[in-house]
Formats: structure tokens, sequence, C-alpha cells
């Protein structure tokens, strides 16, 4: 099932649960349902709707969702605790695709300070807790909290018992987003290579962006056979946040000669989602930011908008329409050139001669010393002062 050969990677969006968890993002029962369904709509294979022990409201969304949303896999989290997995199996019993997702840490420091735990215990814990679950529902992920930092033979100790105890997606997540590109890849390759059942399940990663790798870590594991990535819109998560839904999804697809594999996402809806995120949570998504920023399809400088203009190939790798911008942008300000003032007069209806647009070009050059962005209206301005000037 793991073959690094099978082309399509599962997409599995976190978004209402570890995006949520960040500060300043938690979202009411009803606005997870309008986030779920523009999920649904986008493509993603699986849903984490929350965390069902933890509060009424991830309780009460995951209801929600599940009487809704009838085709995609919607997954909850519990840990490995009985009372933990028995809320999260009343919290989706009426999905029609439910996933159960139970997770434990694995690191010496999560074992030592957190759960004061031993290994023999998380081994008995994963060993009890998986199988509980999957005594409840036939899609069982298992996650190995701080699974990066953990040591590497105990770490394939613990997916082994998971694998025998019924897991059918195993989750490597490095929880705090600690590890290289290459470390990462090559965990992956090792864990599949010489893990008992491995190749039965669906490896997963799921990468966190404290050194801002999450990204970069995900496809790495990619390359080392995950075929289920975990991510969140617009990257939202724990602390510096979670792998980008929009920029792994556009990696993949761009380029997908490198990857040999690519999602069932319907990429045109990437913006619409980035937006309604941002609506409902109220956080802004920087101007630079990969594919949904406000910048990611705009050029400034004079060089770049000559490129652009003569073929759209010159500075841009993908289309915005393709991520549902309706165009590039070419935005006058204090390093654009003539051409594209030239270009924008044409659209703005202004056929000028040399002459009267060299004067236009004067006008607009000194303007743009003064303020960030020339506007249309600047242009038409300055356009009718040319001609008033004749
Ligand atoms: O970052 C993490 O380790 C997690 C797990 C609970 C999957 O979010
Ligand atoms: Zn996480």
């Amino acid at each position: 099932m793991n073959a690094p050969s099978e082309p399509h990677v599962r997409i599995f969006d976190t978004t209402l649960r570890d995006g949520e968890q960040s500060p300043g993002c938690s979202m009411m029962p009803q606005q997870k349902l309008v986030m779920a369904r523009a999920l649904a709509e986008l493509g993603v294979d699986v849903i984490e709707t929350g965390f069902p022990a933890s509060s009424q409201a991830d309780r009460e969304a995951t209801a929600l969702i599940a009487r809704e949303l009838r085709e995609t896999t919607l997954c909850v989290l519990s840990r490995c605790l009985p009372a933990d997995i028995e809320a999260s199996m009343r919290a989706i019993e009426h999905a029609a695709k439910p996933r159960l997702h139970v997770f434990i840490s694995t690191s010496p420091l999560h074992r030592e300070h957190k759960l004061r735990m031993d290994k023999a215990a998380v081994l008995d814990a994963t060993a009890r807790m998986v199988a509980l679950a999957r005594s409840g529902c036939d899609d069982v992920e298992f996650s190995t909290e701080d699974g990066t930092r953990t040591e590497e033979d105990f770490l394939a100790e613990v997916i082994g018992v998971a694998i025998a105890s019924g897991a059918t997606t195993i989750n490597v997540p490095d929880t705090l987003g600690y590890t290289t590109p290459g470390e990462m890849r090559a965990l992956f390759e090792r864990l599949i290579a010489n893990v008992p059942g491995a190749r039965d399940v669906v490896f997963s990663a799921h990468c966190h962006d404290d050194l801002g790798m999450a990204v970069a870590n995900s496809l790495a594991a990619i390359e080392g056979g995950a075929r289920q990535v975990e991510c969140t819109i617009n990257g939202i998560g724990e602390r510096a946040g979670n792998c980008a839904l929009e920029e792994l999804v556009m990696a993949l697809k761009v380029r997908n000669a490198w990857f040999g594999a690519d999602t069932r996402i319907d990429t045109r809806r990437l913006v619409p989602a980035s937006r309604l995120l941002s609506r409902l949570t109220g956080m802004a998504v920087q101007r630079n930011k990969a594919i949904v920023g406000r910048n990611a399809f705009a050029h400034e400088s004079g060089i770049h908008q000559h490129g652009m203009l003569r073929h759209r190939g010159t500075y841009e790798i993908m289309h915005p329409e393709d991520v549902g911008w309706a165009a590039s942008q070419i935005v006058l300000g204090r390093h654009s050139g003539r051409a594209a003032l030239a270009d924008r007069l044409r659209t703005l209806g202004h056929v000028l001669d040399e002459a009267r647009l060299d004067a236009v070009f004067a006008a607009f050059k000194a303007l743009a010393e003064k303020k960030r962005e020339v506007f249309d209206a600047d242009i038409e301005a300055l356009a009718l002062d040319a001609d008033r000037q004749r």
C-alpha cells in the first residue's frame, strides 16, 4: 500500500483540530461546519474535526459535520486513554466514513516529563488503546507524538506494535519542527523498509514549522514513501504552525515530474478556502505568503513587469487562475517601468503618442516617489493632465 510509486498522496486536513489549537484561531461549531464544507469541496481526503474529550464545542462540531458531510473521511483525536477513545467513538458515531486517531508521546523527554511512563508502559498503552479503537472502527490512525526526537529502534518498536494491534495509518509527527528534510526522508525510508507490516498500512507525515521547514519536511517524507500528509489551510497551528496545505499541494502539482505523486485537491479552490479561514478566525495571511498571499502573483519592479508583459512564464511558475486568483497583478509603484505604465494606460483607454507617454511617465515617477502604490485613479489624473498641457 505504501509503495512510493503510488501516485496519490492523501491530504489529511487538520485545520479544525491542530490548526484551531493555535492562539487566536478557535472557531464555534457552526464556523467549523462552514470551514468543513469548504474543505470537502476542496477535495481533501480526511478532515480532522477536533478532539472530542477536550471540549463540548469539538463534540458539537463533529456531530454537525458528520451529519452533513457523507463523502469525506472524518477523523477525531484521542490520547491513549479509554475515556478519550470512548468520547471520540460517541462523537463520530453518525459519520458515514469515521476514523479514530489515537496518539501517544514516544520521545525520551516526553516519556519522562510529560507522561511519566517508561518504554514498556508506552508499548503496553499503544497495544491496548489501538486495539480498543479498532474494536469500534475499521479505520484507525496511530501517531507517535514527538516521533522524530525518539530513539529510532524504540520508534520502530512502537509502530510495529500499533500495526499488529490494528492501526491502518501510521503517522510520524515532527511535533517540534526540529527535523531536516534529509533526515525525514531517510527516517521514512528505513521505517517503511524495516517495521513488520509497514507495507500494509499508509505512512503519514505531520510536520510543524518551528524552523520554517514543515513543507520541505513533508515533501521529503513523501520521497521517503509517505502517502498521507497532515496539513492546515494557511499553515495555521501550534506555535509557528503546521505544513501549509496550499504550498504542499502546489509543490506536488508544479513539480510533479520530480515527486511522481499528486493529490486530489481542486486547486482553484485554494484561495477561496484561505480567505474563508481568515474571515472565520480573524487571522490575516501575510502578503508574501506563497500561493495565497496578496503578493504571490503581484509584480512591481520594472524588469519583472517588462518580462511579464512579454511572457508570463518569465516570472511565474504557475497560473494564478489555477489556485483561485482572478489574474496576475502588475502593481505600479516606485520600481515600475515605462512598459508597465504604457500597458496600464492602454487598459484604461488612453492611447498616447511617445511624447505624451514620456510626460506621463515623468509625472508618474515623481508621484511614485511620494506614495507606496500608484492606483488607476492616479494614472487617469496624470493622463488627463498631460492631455490638458498639449
Ligand atoms: O504535533 C503532533 O504531534 C500532533 C499529534 C497529536 C498528531 O499534533
Ligand atoms: Zn501537531
